[in-house]
């Protein structure tokens, strides 16, 4: 099975953006934390960032054939972004939207996902450890 890990703008940034907010842990740490966790269920995991848009949705296409499953933290891009909507659609890999925030408990134009309908499920609220829960979620969401 293989898992394909996107990170949008500005999460390269973690461990020193708004630490209240997002946590300690870098991305290289979450991604360690991902590839240990992937490891028993024999996961192979690709994992990205980017901060421009275009190249995320070239990531979203080019992963048809290639990845089981999505796990997209679109950050900023998740409430603007009809292009990422549309890629995913476009390519029918099962895709699992993530946050480190509450995206519901925060801001009024953060409570909006444009990918939400397109994607089989969330995880948000749980900082570093949605991401490690969505392992597990691409694991069942694989065997369904
Ligand atoms: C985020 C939430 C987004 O609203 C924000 O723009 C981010 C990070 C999160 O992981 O909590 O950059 O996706």
């Amino acid at each position: 099975m293989k898992v394909l890990f996107l990170n949008g703008p500005n999460l390269n940034l973690l461990g020193q953006r708004e630490p209240g907010i997002y946590g300690r842990a870098t991305l290289a740490d979450i991604e360690a934390g991902v590839r240990k966790r992937a490891k028993p269920h024999k996961a192979k995991v690709d994992f990205r960032q980017s901060n421009h848009e275009g190249e995320l949705v070239t990531w979203i296409q080019e992963a048809k054939g290639k990845f089981d499953v999505i796990v997209l933290n679109a950050a900023a891009l998740t409430h603007t972004s009809v292009a990422l909507r549309d890629a995913i659609a476009a390519v029918g890999i099962p895709t699992i939207e993530i946050h480190l925030s509450n995206t519901s408990a925060r801001e009024s134009f953060r409570q909006k996902s444009l990918i939400a309908p397109v994607c089989v499920g969330q995880i948000a609220g749980f900082g570093a450890n949605s991401y490690y829960l969505a392992v597990d979620a691409a694991v069942s969401v694989n065997e369904k």
